[in-house]
Formats: structure tokens, C-alpha cells, sequence
């Protein structure tokens, strides 16, 4: 009796073990569908790490004009990279000491000439922010040709193509979402990755309602069903919600 009911409570720690992306080494590295940002659209997405730099987030023009968007930590602190056009790179540096293994949440939202870059405490709820002012014109790469989005790193391949070298990430990414050109953002899932842990919302997708959006929190249940009415704004070409 006592040993089955030590192998439940094994499992049970196990569920609790890989209900995050957990990048752990040079090899891990997840990847989204590309991302269309367009001159209103925003990412977001949480992090948690006690290394004080990796690289989280990348993606680029498929080395089409040398545009990329890359959001690392560097020696604490949050750095939000971009080349747009062929402009030289902008950089912003926001936050310190983020390495303090606590949820933080990124938010970079364009708005035609201005990419305003959030910061959120998860557990304070505390932000911070700031914006960066652009040329109202200058557009991230092609949205047809865009690469995919990488996530902890990239793989070997694209080492020769991409623009930057970068140290790998060691910590937990949740919750990526993209609100492309302008619609609101929905949760994304990856189509790739090198490690066999996932979000608990992939582990179980049908556990939310299938108009709702399943978003991983820390408490328990470790989910959360968002079921706002999110519609996009626009009628036009991207109007569809989510493609999945
Ligand atoms: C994006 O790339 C596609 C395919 O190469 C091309 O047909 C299209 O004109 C490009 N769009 C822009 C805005 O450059
Ligand atoms: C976002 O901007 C694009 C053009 O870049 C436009 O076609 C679209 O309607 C806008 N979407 C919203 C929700 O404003
Ligand atoms: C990297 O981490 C994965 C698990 O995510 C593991 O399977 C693999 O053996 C590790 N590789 C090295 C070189 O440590
Ligand atoms: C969601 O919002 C749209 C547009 O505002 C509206 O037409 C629709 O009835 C709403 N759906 C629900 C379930 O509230």
C-alpha cells in the first residue's frame, strides 16, 4: 500500500516537474511560427532564471536584409535588441538583478512610430517601461519571409546566418503570445523543440474551453482559462484570432 502510494505521489511530483519549458544546456531551444508584427503589433512573454545572461527570444528576416529582433539578459538586466531596415541596431536596457529566479513578464508592443518596451514583476505586479521612438516607416523584415521565432537559442545551423552570437539561456519561458498586426495577443504553441518538457497547457490542451486561451500560472492548478471575448480589431487579412 505504502508503495503505491509512493509511486502516485512520484507521478504526481513528475506532473509538477515538466509542466514548464525548462532550458537547461547548449541544446535547448524551442520554436513558434514567425511572427507579424507589422506598425501595431506586440509579443509577450515570462522568464524566470538565476543566470545572469542568455539569450531568450530571437527572430529575424531570414538574413534577407540583417533585421532581427533579439531580447536577452545581459549581466541582469533586460536588453531588447533590433535592426529594422538596415538601420543600425537600437538597443534598450531595462530592468536589473533579473536573475533572481522570479517570474518576469516582457511586453513589446509597437505602436507606428514608437515600441514600447514593458516590464512586469509577476508576483509584485510592479512595472516598469519604456519606449523606444522609431521612424514610422521602418518595418521588421518581410512578414512573409520572416524566420521563425526562437526561443533559449537557435539552432546550430542558423549560428552562420544570424547576425549576433549569443550566450545560451538557463532558466524557464512561459506564456509566449503575439498579438500580430495589431489583433489581440493569443497564446502560441511551439512546433519544434529540443527538449521533451513542455508548458502544462500543452501537456493537457484541451483542458481550458476551446474559445478560451489556457495560460500557465504558478499556483495551482498551475492554469488559468482566459475566455475574454478577444476579437481583432481589423477586418482585414489578419482578423482571424488565432492559428490555433
Ligand atoms: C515580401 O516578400 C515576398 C516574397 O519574396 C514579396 O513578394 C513581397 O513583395 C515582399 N513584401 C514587401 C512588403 O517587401
Ligand atoms: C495594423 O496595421 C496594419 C498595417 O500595418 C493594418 O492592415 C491593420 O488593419 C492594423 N490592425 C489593427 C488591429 O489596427
Ligand atoms: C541537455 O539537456 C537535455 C534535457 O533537456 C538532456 O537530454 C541532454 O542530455 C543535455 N545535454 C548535455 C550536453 O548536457
Ligand atoms: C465577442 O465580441 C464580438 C465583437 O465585439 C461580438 O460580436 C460577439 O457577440 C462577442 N461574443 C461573445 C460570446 O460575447
Amino acid at each position: 500500500m505504502l508503495t503505491i502510494l509512493f509511486f502516485v505521489w512520484l507521478t504526481l511530483q513528475r506532473i509538477d516537474i515538466v509542466q514548464l519549458l525548462h532550458f537547461q544546456n547548449s541544446s535547448t531551444f524551442v520554436i513558434y511560427p514567425h511572427l507579424q508584427l507589422c506598425t501595431n503589433g506586440s509579443f509577450s512573454f515570462e522568464f524566470r532564471t538565476i543566470n545572469r545572461d542568455g539569450l531568450l527570444f530571437y527572430t529575424d528576416d531570414s538574413n534577407i536584409n540583417g533585421n532581427y529582433i533579439s531580447i536577452e539578459i545581459i549581466n541582469g538586466k533586460l536588453l531588447v535588441e533590433q535592426r529594422l531596415i538596415s538601420q543600425q541596431p537600437s538597443q534598450l536596457y531595462i530592468g536589473e538583478n533579473l536573475n533572481d529566479n522570479k517570474w518576469y513578464k516582457i511586453v513589446y508592443k509597437r505602436k507606428k512610430s514608437e515600441i514600447e518596451i514593458l516590464l512586469y514583476s509577476v508576483a509584485l505586479r510592479n512595472m516598469e517601461s519604456q519606449i523606444l521612438t522609431i521612424n514610422e516607416n521602418l518595418l521588421f523584415g518581410n512578414e512573409t519571409t520572416n524566420s521563425d521565432v526562437y526561443l533559449g537559442g537557435y539552432p546550430p545551423l542558423l549560428k552562420s546566418f544570424s547576425q549576433k552570437s549569443f550566450m545560451l539561456f538557463d532558466g524557464y519561458i512561459r506564456n509566449l503570445r503575439y498579438g500580430n498586426c495589431g489583433c489581440s495577443e493569443s497564446i502560441q504553441r511551439p512546433f519544434y523543440s529540443t527538449t521533451s518538457d513542455s508548458e502544462y497547457c500543452e501537456i493537457h490542451p484541451t483542458i481550458c474551453d476551446k474559445h478560451c486561451e489556457c495560460l500557465s500560472v504558478d499556483e495551482k492548478p498551475h492554469y488559468q482559462c482566459d475566455c475574454s471575448n478577444k476579437t481583432c480589431m481589423s477586418t482585414g487579412k489578419y482578423s482571424l484570432y488565432s492559428l490555433y
